[in-house]
């Protein structure tokens, strides 16, 4: 037995090392970029890239210069850090860097769905047919619907309202952004009620969720915390399932579509309720963190609070909430908030951090804005990280880890565009929502929900925090290129309705 415990063990490990020595011997060959292979064989980097990617990668440019590549547990990632020579890779045909394989990978392990062929192409239609445009109009409505609902509850303002109330800001932004958009999207019942303790049962997974997200998708979980995830997915799918959502009456438009097109596709209902879960977690994950930074600077940073009051009185009046009713809001309102869009770019500056992967199709050419051309393998990938590249510089932004609320005004009061690295003018100057062909096709409604929801809590609601002299959180170091980033620590406020005169 023990011998041919042995014998099976060097077996494996010849095995294992056939299989890695194309990675183990790779050296860097002429016109390469500077090569990093990492101090552990075939883990290379991973471990420092997992437990910090802004300072491992800050080191790395530091080390390397604009253009390295990194080995991350056995995978070859080139990342680029010159915001001057985003353009090409970002506009390169699918068929040179693709985006699809990679996701597809990802979608599988995550959320246990199979893709198929156009689906990324479906659903950006069906965003741009509803998540935009006329679409949007239609989904505002129910949105400030289910902001009522989940705020007020179902009978509207009741004096307890004006009481005092106090709680963690970040765990209220996230649950009320959660439950409205969940609702707005996924549907209502018949009774109001029991659909708010539906969906405040299904955030409370959804946190849990969350919070082991990160380690899961680089495997780094204990074996309780694998069972857990698997029970989380499963009850995902059960909950969410196409089965029970044709129950609901008010399913968006948006998902409507989409569902119908896979059903047309032949897509089994298993499957269906697999993609039910991702568009959950694509839906929520992000808009209920960036609320509560949003409403954070602004409590920690009394004149923009101010400049976004008095636009807010400029485009909605003074508004006061009389008992049993619920919010009203003029939706034209939100074209006319340059003030408060700032603000959300502002916050999406200094708190988005994700990643964007394209994998090498064929042996491909980089070009470098200073001239300098590159060679990349077929087979690696191609990372940017704009967060520290973009969102950090100096030269883009002055003073590049200080909030200032008209960042992005013009003198004159309109929206600033232009923005210089180098003397030259810089077209992506923020990159909250990835780019090209991955370009989050939310980012309308998204930065919809989170301005209404910042009205309101505005104009409606008396806010103070708790300890006024709490700083500003750090970014949760696990979260850094998983795109919103989240606090370390929670910071409590108190809000109230304000009392009518
Ligand atoms: C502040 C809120 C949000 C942020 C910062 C955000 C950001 C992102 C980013 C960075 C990506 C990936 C891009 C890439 O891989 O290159 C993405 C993908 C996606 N987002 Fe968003 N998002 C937000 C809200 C939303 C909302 C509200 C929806 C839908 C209602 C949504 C739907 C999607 C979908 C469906 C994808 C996947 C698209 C694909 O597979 O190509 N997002 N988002
Ligand atoms: C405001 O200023 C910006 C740049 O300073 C300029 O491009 C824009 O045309 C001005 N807008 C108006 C309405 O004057």
């Amino acid at each position: 037995m023990v011998l041919w415990g042995a014998v099976l063990g060097a077996l494996l490990a010849a095995i294992v090392v056939c299989l890695c020595l194309p990675g183990l011997l790779r050296q860097r060959k002429p016109q390469e970029p500077p090569l990093d292979k990492g101090p552990v064989p075939l883990l290379g980097h991973a471990m420092a890239f997992r437990k910090n990617a802004f300072e491992f990668l800050k080191g790395m440019w530091t080390k390397h210069g604009d253009v390295f590549t990194v080995q991350l547990g056995g995978q070859y990632f080139t990342f680029i850090m010159d915001p001057l020579s985003f353009g090409p890779i970002i506009k390169e045909s699918q068929k040179k860097l693709d985006f699809v394989k990679y996701s597809q990978q990802l979608v599988l392990k995550v959320f246990g769905y199979q893709s198929v062929e156009g689906d990324i192409q479906m659903i950006h239609l069906a965003s741009t047919k509803y998540l935009m445009g006329a679409g949007l109009e239609v989904l505002n409505t129910a949105m400030l619907d289910s902001l009522s609902l989940v705020m007020l509850g179902p009978k509207g303002w009741s004096p307890d309202a004006s009481c005092w109330h106090e709680d963690g800001l970040f765990h209220f932004c996230y649950n009320i952004l959660f439950k409205a958009g969940y609702l707005s999207l996924f549907g209502y019942t018949k009774d109001k009620e029991q659909d708010l303790l539906r969906a405040e049962e299904i955030f409370v997974k959804f946190r849990r969720f969350d919070l082991l997200f990160p380690r899961f998708v680089y495997n780094l979980l204990g074996p309780r915390e694998w069972l857990e995830v698997a029970q989380l997915q499963h009850l995902f799918h059960k909950t969410l399932s196409v089965k029970h959502s044709l129950e609901r009456d008010s399913m968006s438009t948006w998902l409507c579509y989409m569902l119908r097109r896979l059903r047309e596709q032949g897509i089994a209902p298993a499957m269906q309720d697999k993609f039910i879960f991702m568009m959950l977690w694509a839906s929520q994950g992000n808009t209920g963190p960036t609320s509560f930074w949003a409403l954070l600077f602004l409590m920690k940073h009394p004149e923009a609070m101010q400049a976004v009051r008095e636009e807010a009185i400029q485009v909605l009046g003074e508004a006061r909430l009389e008992p049993k009713k619920f919010f009203s809001f003029k939706f034209s309102a939100l074209k006319h908030t340059p003030v408060l869009d700032s603000v959300m770019e502002e916050t999406l500056r200094l708190k988005a951090a994700p990643t964007l992967f394209r994998v090498v199709e064929s042996d491909y050419t980089l070009k470098m804005a200073s001239g300098q051309e590159y060679l990349l393998r077929r087979g690696d990938k191609v990372a940017l990280f704009p967060y520290l590249s973009v969102h950090m510089d100096p030269e883009i932004h002055p003073e590049p880890t200080t909030f200032k609320y008209d960042r992005f005004l013009n003198s004159n009061g309109s929206r600033k565009v232009d923005f210089y690295k180098a003397g030259k003018k810089i077209h992506h100057y923020i990159m909250p929502w990835g780019s090209g062909v991955s370009i989050c096709p939310g980012r309308f409604f998204a930065l919809s929900e989170i301005k209404l929801f910042v009205l309101l809590m505005v104009t409606y609601f008396d806010l103070v925090l708790v300890d006024p002299d709490i700083p500003v959180p750090p970014c949760d170091p696990d979260r850094w290129g998983f795109g919103i980033s989240q606090p370390s620590y929670e910071v409590c406020f108190r809000y109230r309705l304000k009392p009518l005169e």
